[in-house]
C-alpha cells in the first residue's frame, strides 16, 4: 500500500507518498479500514518535525489522527461492523495510509447525508471539542462560551456544537475574514487579537463584567493571564492548543479568589478505552446532529494524499478556516 511517510523529520520536504507494508489481518476486535479520506492535524505536522513522537505501537514515520473509509476485513471478535460498511474515526497515528488497522470500539458509521471526504473531516476536531467543552468543560445551557482561533478546524467544530445547545459564543482569531465567516456560522461576538490586540476588557464589556463560564483555548501562553481575567466565578478554562507559545506567568491569587478550573487536555496519548469513551459521546450526541444536517462538515480544501507536503504547508501559514482533508 501507499501511505504518507517521512523520510526524515524536519520540513515539508521530507514527505513522501510511498510504498510500505499493509497492515497485517485484523484480529479480535481489530478492523481493516480501507482509508478513503483523511484529515490533517497540527499533530501531524509536529511529529513531521520531530517534536511529537507517535506513542508506542504506532508509526513513528506515518502520520494521520482521523480518516473515514470502507471496511475491508473484520476480526473474529468485531460484531458491529461488517466488511462494505462506511465508517470513520480517531486513531493515535498511522491514518494517513490506504489501509489502516484499528479496534472497532474507535469507528462509528458514516451518516449517509455524507462523502467520505465530508466525513474524515469531523472527528478529531468535533471529539476534541466536544469532549473538551461539554464533557470536561461541564458547559450548559445560559452559561457563556469564549472560543480562542474560531476559525480553526476545533474552533469551528465547537461553535457549531454550543450554538446548536443555544450556547452564547464570543470567539477571537488574528484573521478579520475568518470572524466574518464565524459569524454566519452564529458566532454572537467576533473579537479580533489581530496584531496582538487584548481581548479581556472586551469580554468584561460583552458579559457586562461578569465574565465567561468556559473558555476553550486553542493558542495557550500569551492569551493564559487574560484568561484568568476574563473567567467569571467558578469559570473553566480548557487548555488544548499551545501554538501561541507553552510557557507564562500569572497571578495565582485570581484563580483562588474566583475558585476556577484549570484543565489540560489531549486526545492522541489516551488509552484506547478513553479514546472508546470520547467515541461513544460523539456517537450519541454529535452524530445526530451531523445526520440530520445541523452540523457541517467545515472543510476549506482537500489536497491528493500525493501532496501532503502541500496540506501541510497550507496549515502552516494559518490560512486555513476550518479543516484540511486528504483524498486517498
Ligand atoms: N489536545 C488535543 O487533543 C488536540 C486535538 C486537536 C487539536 N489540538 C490543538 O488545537 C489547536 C487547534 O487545532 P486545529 O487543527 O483546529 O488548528 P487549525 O485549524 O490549524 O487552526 C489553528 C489557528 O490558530 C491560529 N493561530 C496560529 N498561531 C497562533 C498564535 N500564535 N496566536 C493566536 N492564534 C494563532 C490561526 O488562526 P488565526 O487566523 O486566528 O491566526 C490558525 O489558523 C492546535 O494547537 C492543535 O494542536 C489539540
Amino acid at each position: 500500500m501507499k501511505a504518507v511517510y517521512f523520510q526524515d523529520f524536519g520540513g515539508s520536504e521530507n514527505i513522501i507518498f510511498h510504498d510500505v507494508d499493509a497492515p497485517a489481518d485484523p484480529t479480535g476486535h481489530e478492523v481493516l479500514v480501507n482509508v478513503k479520506a483523511a484529515g490533517v492535524n497540527r499533530a501531524d505536522i509536529m511529529q513531521r518535525k520531530g517534536f511529537y513522537p507517535a506513542p508506542k505501537g504506532f508509526p513513528e514515520r506515518i502520520p494521520g489522527l482521523e480518516f473515514a473509509g470502507e471496511i475491508a476485513a473484520v476480526g473474529e471478535k468485531v460484531s458491529q461492523f461488517e466488511v462494505g460498511e462506511r465508517v470513520f474515526g480517531i486513531t493515535a497515528g498511522g491514518a494517513h495510509a490506504e489501509m489502516l488497522l484499528t479496534e472497532e470500539s474507535l469507528l462509528a458509521k458514516i451518516p449517509s447525508n455524507l462523502s467520505f471526504v465530508e466525513a474524515a473531516a469531523f472527528p478529531e476536531a468535533f471529539i476534541t471539542a466536544h469532549d473538551a467543552v461539554f464533557t470536561q468543560g461541564k458547559l450548559i445551557e445560559n452559561e457563556t462560551l469564549l472560543i480562542h482561533a474560531v476559525g480553526s478546524g476545533v474552533g469551528l467544530a465547537a461553535l457549531q456544537l454550543a450554538k446548536a445547545k443555544g450556547i452564547f459564543v464570543i470567539g477571537t482569531s488574528r484573521t478579520d475574514e475568518k470572524l466574518a465567516d464565524a459569524k454566519t456560522l452564529g458566532l454572537d461576538i467576533a473579537i479580533s487579537t489581530n496584531n496582538a490586540r487584548d481581548f479581556q476588557d472586551q469580554i468584561m464589556k460583552v458579559t457586562k463584567g461578569k465574565g465567561v463560564n468556559v473558555i476553550l483555548d486553542l493558542v495557550g501562553a500569551n492569551y493564559f493571564s487574560q484568561n484568568i481575567e476574563s473567567l467569571a466565578l467558578k469559570g473553566r478554562l480548557i487548555l488544548v492548543g499551545l501554538v501561541g507559545g507553552r510557557k507564562t506567568e500569572f497571578d495565582l491569587g485570581l484563580a483562588l479568589t474566583k475558585r476556577l478550573t484549570i484543565i489540560g487536555t489531549v486526545l492522541r496519548s489516551r488509552t484506547t478505552e478513553e479514546k472508546s469513551s470520547a467515541t461513544r459521546s460523539f456517537v450519541r450526541e454529535v452524530l445526530p446532529l451531523m445526520a440530520s444536517g445541523v452540523l457541517r462538515s467545515n472543510i476549506d480544501r482537500t489536497f491528493p494524499a500525493e501532496d501532503a507536503a502541500g496540506a501541510h504547508d497550507y496549515i502552516e501559514s494559518n490560512a486555513n478556516f476550518g479543516k484540511v482533508v486528504l483524498e486517498f
